[in-house]
């Protein structure tokens, strides 16, 4: 039923290249995704459609969407002009969303995940999607989330009036659905610890996610998670690989950083670590670009978000280079569990996924998704 299908890419993909020969995640290959693509969370309408045509004709092959980012219908519209332009064209380009939490199967309605499909075809201006993503491993009873005042609270904690349950078995039956009809071509989840993809494969063994797609950079490396993809075959995409310092998940910093470096929230940005700088300083790169290409040679596919055309230029500019192991073992040194975005529920990550290789120091309390905080993250918490 899901036999992988090799997709061919076009003259669209040649500026950007291919993924080097180390990196090696074998789905990646297999899969034929590209390098690097563009990040549309939090790329406002207004904003996004000139990101998108300026990453169009960077090179990038690659649009990371999704119906709760709210910004399809521009997404699409600068798709469609990008083509209608010659920038690009379609089958050269992996237009990728997911299905959010308001469309999964609630309660034995089966018929809300093909309403957010067809929803998001119509926004888009697509017949089929390259790839559809579950957005998270649950459902909410709620499908309109302006009723209730809105997903998450101003902290970025997720609104207490969302009824919600642990969905994804029901809903993963109907997405095969969709893959079987012709509306999307390849399947995967987001946001899917260890033991929710091994459930997901007891109930449908010939039918398991080709991709799962989840917060990875640095200060979360996810090795346990990372494994189990790599051996079964599941290709991992990265989102917020630069440590996404625009993030609404504010809550997820710790209150007050001891550290050096800060964001306005507080908690310290990838993108001024000063291992990450010092590498770049050395290789005559940016410290985004040192971050991105650990992603490619961890063998993820890294999701940088920007819509500014200088930086999404050079976000691409991370395929005819490569760290050295040892940089690569220094960057390792930062893994610390360290979660910029929170999930839904407690409980998601932190009970059935150690995010961690490094015992936490006892005098730091918890994180707010419970992961340790290793010594090498660069910050304390002092609330
Ligand atoms: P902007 O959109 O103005 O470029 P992530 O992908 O980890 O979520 O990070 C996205 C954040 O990083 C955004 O604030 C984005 O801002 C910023 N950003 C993207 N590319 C770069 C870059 N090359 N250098 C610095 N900041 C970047």
């Amino acid at each position: 039923m899901f036999r992988r299908q090799l997709l061919r890419l076009g003259a669209a993909s040649l500026s950007l290249g291919v993924a080097s020969a180390s990196v090696s995640l074998a789905s990646c290959q297999e899969l034929k995704l590209p390098p690097v693509g563009l990040g549309l969370w939090k790329s406002s309408p207004g904003e996004v459609h000139a990101a998108v045509r300026s990453a169009l004709r960077a090179g990038y092959t690659l649009l990371d969407g999704a119906a709760a980012y709210g910004n399809e219908k521009e997404v699409g519209a600068a798709l469609a002009a990008a083509i209608a332009d010659g920038d690009v064209r379609r089958e050269d380009v992996w237009v990728v969303s997911k299905l959010f939490n308001t469309h999964h199967v609630w309660q034995g309605d089966r018929t809300r995940p093909h309403a957010g499909l067809a929803k998001t075809l119509a926004e888009l201006g697509v017949e089929k999607l390259d790839l559809y993503l579950m957005h998270w491993p649950f459902a909410f009873r709620q499908t309109d989330l302006k009723a209730i005042g809105g997903l998450r609270l101003a902290d970025g904690t997720p609104n207490p009036q969302l009824e919600m349950e642990m969905e994804y078995l029901d809903t993963w039956g109907e997405m095969i659905k969709m893959k079987e009809a012709g509306l999307v071509a390849h399947l995967g989840v987001c946001n899917f610890t260890v033991e929710q993809l091994r459930k997901l494969a007891e109930r449908y063994p010939d039918a398991t996610p080709e991709v799962n797609q989840v917060e990875l950079h640095p200060y979360l490396a996810q090795p346990e998670l990372a494994a189990y993809c790599r051996q079964h075959g599941i290709a991992l995409m990265a989102y917020s690989p630069l440590g996404s310092a625009d993030s609404y998940s504010g809550q997820s910093f710790p209150a007050k950083g001891a550290g050096t470096h800060e964001t306005p929230r507080g908690g310290a940005t990838l993108l001024q670590n000063e291992v990450v700088g010092e590498i770049a300083r050395r290789l005559g790169r940016t410290p985004a670009q040192v971050l991105l290409r650990w992603s490619l040679q961890s063998g993820f596919v890294p999701l940088p978000k920007s819509v500014n055309e200088e930086r999404i230029r050079a976000n691409a500019d991370v395929v005819s280079w490569e760290l050295t192991a040892d940089d690569m073992a220094k960057l390792a040194e930062l893994d610390c569990g360290f979660r910029y975005s929170i999930g839904y529920r407690t409980g998601h990550y932190d009970v059935s996924q150690p995010t961690s290789r490094r015992p936490a120091r006892p005098r730091l309390s918890a994180h707010a998704n419970g992961a340790a905080q290793g010594p090498n993250c660069p910050w304390t918490r002092t609330a």
